[in-house]
């Protein structure tokens, strides 16, 4: 499983990248938001994230008509060969990927939550698809059982093109481990996510006691 970065956060992806970990970067409105982004900057933040990382960087439109996605996708895909553009899974959304995939533009379809969304995702062209894990859990769900029925149905198809699902809405190292348990083909995860993904109380603790052993060698 590879690992993207689900952040608009500049500091975030290069230490991510710095890790040697780091596979992609999904966006979205609301992550840049957070960040504290302009309308008049995001394409120039976009152009930004795809200096740094080397792979996908998902590039979400906010337009809700087939024709408008479709100019956002064409201009979005024009700043960097790595944009993938992020689609609604939505009647317009389907579309408007149909015509963006035949343009050779990738497409994350994004927000979507059951298994015949995603099939027609992969049919629309959608060259990967992001099932969300936690917000079924906010709603008392569980999200890793619905990622598991979208990754079995999808795989039992050949949709004459690579289809890669994202988990995404990831919360935990768990989700994380589970997704990758089930075969996900990416989890993109919040950095602090990312940095639990690393962690482990017994390797503090084994690195604490080869510490001090080293400190009785130094003296001996
Ligand atoms: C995926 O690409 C989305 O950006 C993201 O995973 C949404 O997660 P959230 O439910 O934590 O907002």
């Amino acid at each position: 499983m590879k690992f993207f970065l689900d952040t608009a956060d500049l500091d975030e992806i290069a230490e991510a990248a710095s890790w040697g970990v780091l596979a992609g970067v999904t966006t979205n409105p609301s992550l840049y938001a957070r960040i504290g982004g302009r309308l008049d900057d995001f394409e120039n933040h976009i152009k930004r994230i795809c200096e740094i990382v080397d792979g996908p960087v998902s590039a979400e439109s906010v337009s809700m008509t087939r024709d408008e996605i479709v100019a956002d996708g064409r201009r979005l895909a024009a700043l960097a060969p790595n944009v993938v553009v992020k689609v609604p899974t939505m009647v317009e959304g389907l579309a408007a990927t149909r015509e963006l995939a035949s343009e050779g533009i990738k497409v994350n379809m994004t927000l979507c939550f059951t298994v015949p969304q995603a099939i027609m995702a992969a049919r629309s062209g959608a060259a990967f698809i992001s099932p969300f894990i936690g917000r079924f859990d906010d709603i008392s769900e569980t999200g890793l059982d619905h990622l598991g029925d979208i990754i079995e149905a999808v795989g039992n198809y050949d949709f004459g093109h690579p289809v890669e699902i994202i988990a995404a809405s990831v919360r935990s190292a768990n989700h994380v481990a589970e997704a990758a348990l089930m075969g996900a083909d990416i989890a993109t995860v919040p950095f602090k996510v990312l940095k639990k993904c690393v962690e482990h109380p017994l390797t503090d603790r084994g690195l604490d006691s080869f510490l001090a052993d080293w400190e009785k060698v130094k003296n001996a």
